[in-house]
Order: C-alpha cells, then sequence, then structure tokens
C-alpha cells in the first residue's frame, strides 16, 4: 500500500467503531490521534488495538516490525483540540444523536486547519442537517462504515448540500488510498444504500419465518449456501448479467413478469414483538454450539479469508468507462 497523501488522522469517538477505524488508518501509514470524551472508553480502544495487533503477529499476518510500527503510530490525546491539532482527516465517531454531533462539529470546525476534512461515521443522518449552521460546512462529508471497517471495507459517501465537491474527491481518493471501498451517493435516502438493502432482505426473510413458510435454518441456508456464495464478489445486477446468455438485458427482459409478480408480493406488515423475536432466538440458538463470541472470531477469520481469495483472485477485465449515454427519444 502507497503511503497516504493525508499523514494525520484524528479518530474522535472510540467506541466500537471508532476504535475499527484505528487500526484502518495505522496499518494505511497514517499517525493516529484518539479523543474520547471518556478517557476510560479511549484507553480500551487503545488496548483493544493492542490485542488485535498481537493477534495478528500470533496468526503470523504481520510482522513485527509492521506491528510495532502501527502500534507506535497511534497516540492518545487528552482534548479534542490535541487531537485535531494538525489532522488532515478527522473521523468523527460520536454516538448516532443529531445535536452532539453538531455541537462537536462546531468545536473541531473552529480547531482544525484550514485544508482538514471531517468525515462521520453515521449510519443514517443527513450531512445537511448534521453541518448546519457550521461555518465551515464545506468540508464535512458523510463516510459511513460497515462494522468493523478494519474487516470490512465498504464505505458509503454523501455529501451534505453545503459540501465543497473538492471534499468528496478527496475524501473518496483517501479512503481508496488508506484500502477502503468508498461507493458514493447521489443524494440522501433513509438507511442510505447498504442499510436499505439489508433492510429489505431482512424484513423477507423475517416474514417468511413468521408466517410459516420455513424456519430459521432454511433461510439461512439459502443465503448461505446460495445467494451468498455469489454475492461475496459479484452484486445484484453483475449476477444477473451472468444468468442470462445475451446478459443483463436478456435476463431482466425474460423475467421481468416473475420479478413483478414477486415484488407485489413482497410488501409484507410483518413487525417484531416479543413471541417473534423469542421463536428467531430460540431458532438460532439451535443452529449453533458455540458462544456467539466464537462465532464472531469465526465470522471474522472467514472475512479476511474470503478478502484474501478475492485479492488473488481478480475479477475479469472490469472496464472503467461511464456508461453509454441512452440515445434521447425523437421530439423531446
Ligand atoms: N456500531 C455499529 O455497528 C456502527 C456501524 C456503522 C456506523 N456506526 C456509527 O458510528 C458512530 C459511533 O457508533 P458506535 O457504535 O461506535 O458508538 P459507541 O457508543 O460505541 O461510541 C461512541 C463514543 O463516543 C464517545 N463520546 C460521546 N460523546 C462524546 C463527545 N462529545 N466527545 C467525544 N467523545 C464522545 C463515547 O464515550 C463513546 O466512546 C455512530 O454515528 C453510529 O451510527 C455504528
Amino acid at each position: 500500500m502507497k503511503k497516504p497523501t493525508i499523514k494525520t488522522v484524528a479518530v474522535v469517538g472510540a467506541g466500537v467503531i471508532g476504535r475499527s477505524w484505528i487500526a484502518v488508518f495505522a496499518r494505511a501509514g497514517c499517525r493516529v490521534r484518539v479523543f474520547d470524551r471518556d478517557a476510560g472508553q479511549r484507553d480500551k480502544a487503545l488496548a483493544w488495538f493492542k490485542r488485535y495487533l498481537k493477534a495478528l503477529r500470533r496468526q503470523g499476518s504481520l510482522k513485527k516490525k509492521a506491528a510495532q510500527r502501527d502500534w507506535e503510530a497511534v497516540g492518545a490525546a487528552e482534548t479534542l483540540a490535541e487531537a485535531v491539532d494538525g489532522a488532515g482527516w478527522v473521523q468523527e465517531s460520536l454516538p448516532e444523536d443529531r445535536d452532539i454531533k453538531n455541537a462537536a462539529y462546531h468545536e473541531i470546525d473552529a480547531l482544525l486547519g484550514p485544508k482538514g476534512i471531517v468525515a462521520s461515521s453515521t449510519s443514517a443522518m443527513d450531512m445537511t442537517d448534521l453541518a448546519h449552521g457550521v461555518p465551515g460546512a464545506r468540508r464535512f462529508i458523510v463516510a459511513h462504515p460497515v462494522n468493523p471497517p478494519h474487516l470490512i471495507p465498504v464505505v458509503e459517501v454523501l455529501a451534505g448540500q453545503a459540501t465543497d465537491p473538492t471534499t468528496t474527491k478527496r475524501g473518496i481518493a483517501f479512503l481508496r488510498e488508506i484500502g477502503q471501498a468508498p461507493v458514493v451517493m447521489k443524494r440522501f435516502v433513509p438507511g442510505f444504500l447498504l442499510n436499505r438493502m439489508q433492510a429489505a432482505l431482512v424484513r423477507e426473510a423475517v416474514d417468511l419465518v413468521a408466517s410459516g413458510v420455513a424456519d430459521v435454518d432454511a433461510v439461512d441456508t439459502c443465503i448461505r449456501d446460495g445467494l451468498g456464495l455469489r454475492w461475496a464478489f459479484m452484486g445484484p445486477f453483475a449476477t444477473a448479467n451472468t444468468n442470462a446468455d445475451t446478459g443483463i438485458r436478456e435476463y431482466f427482459t425474460r423475467f421481468r413478469g416473475a420479478y413483478h409478480g414477486l415484488w407485489d408480493s413482497l410488501n409484507t406488515a410483518t413487525r417484531f414483538d416479543d413471541r417473534l423475536v423469542d421463536d428467531l432466538g430460540r431458532q438460532t440458538d439451535a443452529m449453533w454450539a458455540a458462544s456467539v463470541d466464537d462465532q464472531r472470531a469465526w465470522r471474522d477469520a472467514m472475512i479476511a479469508a474470503v478478502r484474501d481469495l478475492k485479492a488473488r483472485q481478480p475479477a475479469p477485465a472490469r472496464s472503467t468507462k461511464s456508461p453509454r449515454r441512452r440515445s434521447r427519444p425523437r421530439g423531446r
């Protein structure tokens, strides 16, 4: 990985997401200052990072020198001012509360040098609202990671109305430099892209169990040993492109009626009540003899293995061209 163009980063808010960002920035070669209003949380995040580096050393995936370098690149900040001083990027991972974030933005904006960018990990909020009234709103963007960002590279990028296009451009470039996979949203929509698609699928999964069509194990198997095998390396459109001999046009034309019929029947009214949640819990418990911690450790190892496989087996010739423009209908 080449050295990133932004050298110093502040991680503001060192909870579940902030601590994982520390690992992303440090392994990319940035200096990282970590601040949390609760010094105990900050220290816990640093202790987590130390354990993470040790685990990588034990697995043999990180050399001693690199682990040392990563550890030494990270420092605790006692104040917000100390954290953002000289930073080119501030990754804000404060609680999902509009007023907490907005108040912090006023402070950060006043402390940060003119070229600094502020990126929010928010899962659901619009930057137009979060940075409302902040004098330097032009340098604020959403950079929403998937938990945990040190394992999952996608970051959803969303500009606010006041965001300078240069901020977005520089932000995307930086995220790529540090090994993440930015996707750009053209406008705000609740849930952004990823959680919206996840919610659509989870709604149907829950409804299939709640309405007695199948049990939890059957639904999970359909994804794990069915759709999911493709989804780790191709999205729904790339999949559609391979589902008919001549590609996506043929597939969506041929199956248009089938999809329309299914879409009309997908509009479920399922809600999580206590009985349903308990039933899902009972069925899920029955699938596993291992503890949740062990399931998580296995999940993380599998993600790393799949990413490794993807890196070793790149996609056949992907194009970098923009799509051909549709010809305009005559008379318009
Ligand atoms: N947890 C997830 O799965 C996930 C995934 C993607 C994005 N996010 C987003 O990331 C952000 C952080 O979420 P989280 O799950 O890490 O939350 P968290 O509660 O684990 O961490 C928030 C941290 O912010 C600190 N904090 C609170 N107010 C502060 C202030 N004024 N100044 C400095 N520190 C302060 C808290 O002490 C805490 O350590 C949220 O916007 C959330 O929506 C979370």
